[in-house]
């Protein structure tokens, strides 16, 4: 769908996240014919750049992070064209008064909020106060949206002074990946498999969002948030709801929100005895948690494995599994629904547990796969087995029709468009944290102390007993 006419202004403009996700994303969108010939990018930061100097950088970022793509010269000059800078203080008066006369009228506003929540007030006040922001004008921000509840309302309260909430656009750059897009497309495109979606045949869930990286430069802000705050609050959180809502009654913003919402405040506190965490130990060559840290005594997780309940009657009695952590046995983003065991074999001899599980994998290789079970081939019988009815993306759609772009530039082009579908209302962002604040409260209270595990496995052996306990177990992540 094409987009309307623009101004976005990012400011952060030379920051990490600029040079790696949005300007290289902007220019894959570039390429791809979305952007309007109007549209103008305005990177605003303190460094002392023209429009030159910024769009030096700006080159510089994308032949680092925008793939082959940026081979094509030509089209990078013309989108570095589309680029604008201004030196703006965000706290105080500085450049205020240039940007308001840069800023067009008749075209979309956006900004991009790039900088330290810290900012976000000051930047919402001083873009009203100079009459640059109004009432068609989006916002948008990203995480940490909060460090706790207490935070995070402090944080909406300070945008809501100036922007409603239909102008607010928070990033949780989880519900821009494809794949996490096609877990609705599933669900509710397909008649096969809401009727089975619920306690009557549904056995338990896991969600898994495992990474073979450390905390890499990001040690300071890491140490201080630890994997609950940094990614099971928000985007393990986000692939829960998609899995758990009841059917919106139409895909639009605020149907989906209100369903999402549902499901979190519908979540049952989680015992600390069902909650696992972890910290790395230096392996293959790769340091320590607490050396990539800088801070021999840290007890903060980098890893956490969680069972937890929703209190509704589709839900009630399926425990949901919740694992993520760094530095593990291999990358896997994967969803999976494990259905209940037959009621009644009719298959005598036939002693192993047979499941159907459906699984949807958000990366690498995106893809659905569904296990089912049938007869072995040849004469031995009614022996039965479990195959995979794999659909790997790739495949079924071709290269061509595999979209490959980033979460970033989708959601950056739903900002251009008004849709707010797949950004994090404020209460639900509240809700998360709700939840997510007694959990780490009682960690505190009681000085947990993180369980180490090894570099390239898959996490404490306390995670794997989690699910052993129930009779269940975690599935595989593959090296
Ligand atoms: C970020 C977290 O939000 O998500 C990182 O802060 C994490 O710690 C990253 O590595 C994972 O994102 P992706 O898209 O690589 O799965």
């Amino acid at each position: 769908i094409p987009v309307d006419a623009f101004d976005l202004v990012i400011f952060g403009g030379t920051g990490d996240l600029a040079r790696r996700k949005i300007l290289p994303g902007l220019f894959r969108r570039f390429l791809a014919g979305q952007m309007p010939a109007e549209a103008r990018i305005i990177g605003v930061a303190r460094s002392e750049l023209d429009d030159e100097g910024y769009r030096t950088e700006a080159r510089a970022a994308i032949l680092e992070f925008a793939g082959e793509e940026a081979t094509d010269r030509e089209s990078l000059d013309a989108f570095l064209g589309t680029l604008r800078y201004l030196v703006v203080d965000a706290r105080g008066e500085g450049g205020w008064p240039e940007l308001a006369a840069l800023m067009r009228a008749d075209v979309v506003r956006a900004f991009y909020l790039s900088v330290s929540p810290a900012l976000f007030g000051d930047i919402a006040g001083r873009l009203h106060q100079h009459g640059i922001a109004d009432k068609a004008s989006r916002i948008v921000v990203e995480k940490p949206f909060g460090r706790d509840l207490a935070s995070a309302r402090a944080l909406n309260a300070s945008l809501a002074e100036h922007f409603d909430e239909g102008q607010i656009y928070r990033i949780d750059h989880y519900l821009g990946k494809e794949t996490v897009q096609n877990l609705m497309a599933v669900r509710f495109g397909n008649v096969l498999f809401e009727p089975l979606w619920n306690s009557h045949y549904v056995d338990h869930v896991q969600i898994t969002v495992a990474e073979t990286v450390g905390v890499g430069g990001r040690g300071e802000y890491y140490d201080r948030s630890g994997a609950m705050r940094d990614m099971v609050q928000n985007h393990l959180m986000q692939l829960l709801c998609l899995i758990a809502m009841e059917p919106p009654s139409q895909f639009d913003a605020d149907a989906v929100r209100d369903e999402k919402l549902k499901v979190i405040r519908a979540l049952q506190p989680v015992d600390y005895h069902q909650i696992v965490r972890g910290q790395y130990d230096a392996g293959q060559g790769t340091p320590s948690y607490r050396q990539d840290v800088e801070n021999p005594r840290t007890h903060t997780e980098s890893f956490v494995a969680l069972k937890t309940h929703i209190a509704n009657w589709r839900w009630a009695g399926v425990p949901f599994y919740l694992r993520t952590g760094k530095r593990l046995k291999g990358r896997v983003s994967e969803i999976a629904v494990v259905f209940k065991d037959l009621g009644h074999s009719i298959f005598e001899g036939d002693e192993k547990r047979h499941r159907n599980i459906l699984s949807i994998r958000l990366q690498p290789n995106e893809g659905i796969d569904l296990q089912v079970t049938i007869k072995e081939p040849g004469p031995g019988g009614m022996r039965l087995i479990d195959v995979p009815l794999d659909m790997t993306f790739a495949d079924a759609l071709g290269p061509e029709r595999n979209d490959v772009s980033d979460a970033y530039e989708r959601l950056i082009m739903d900002v251009i468009r008004g849709n707010q579908t797949l950004f994090m209302r404020g209460d639900e962002v509240e809700a998360a944290w709700a939840w997510t604040d007694p959990i780490i409260d009682g960690w505190q209270a009681r000085n947990d102390v993180p369980k180490h595990y090894d570099t390239g496995s898959p996490g404490p052996e306390d995670a794997l007993m989690l699910m052993h306990r129930d009779g269940r177990r975690w599935r595989e992540i593959r090296g």
